[in-house]
């Protein structure tokens, strides 16, 4: 949501813009910023980030060139990290657009990255 919606927001609902600001920040699933039509969540908790998930992440930067929190510039992939998501057992694991994927390695994220619907 742009700077200019919150203040259409603040003034139609006659709230003040740190209202809404605080709650368009709030919820994880709003976003300032536009959020790719996919979304990959690597988790960084402890028992994921000792098995690997930093070179998870590095892949995705490296493979679609965004850091945490941003999204492609034809808006296809979000990337996002996240600490613990509790499917320790699983790690290093990612979500893609909400589905789980576990012990996963950089060329099986690579794959299911290149298999998601564009
Ligand atoms: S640390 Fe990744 S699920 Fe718990």
């Amino acid at each position: 949501m742009p700077e200019e919606a919150l203040v259409q927001v603040a003034d139609g609902l006659k709230v003040p813009l740190t209202r809404v600001y605080g709650m368009a920040t709030f919820f994880s699933s709003f976003s300032l910023k536009p959020r790719g039509r996919h979304v990959c969540t690597v988790c960084m908790g402890t028992a994921c980030h000792v098995r690997g998930a930093q070179r998870l992440v590095e892949h995705v930067q490296r493979d679609y060139g965004i850091a945490p929190g941003e999204t492609t510039p034809d808006l296809r992939l979000t990337l996002e990290t996240v600490n613990c998501v509790g499917a320790c057992a699983l790690g290093p694991l990612a979500i893609i657009d909400g589905e789980y994927h576990g012990q996963l390695s950089t060329q099986k994220l690579g794959r299911l990255l290149k298999t998601v619907k564009e």
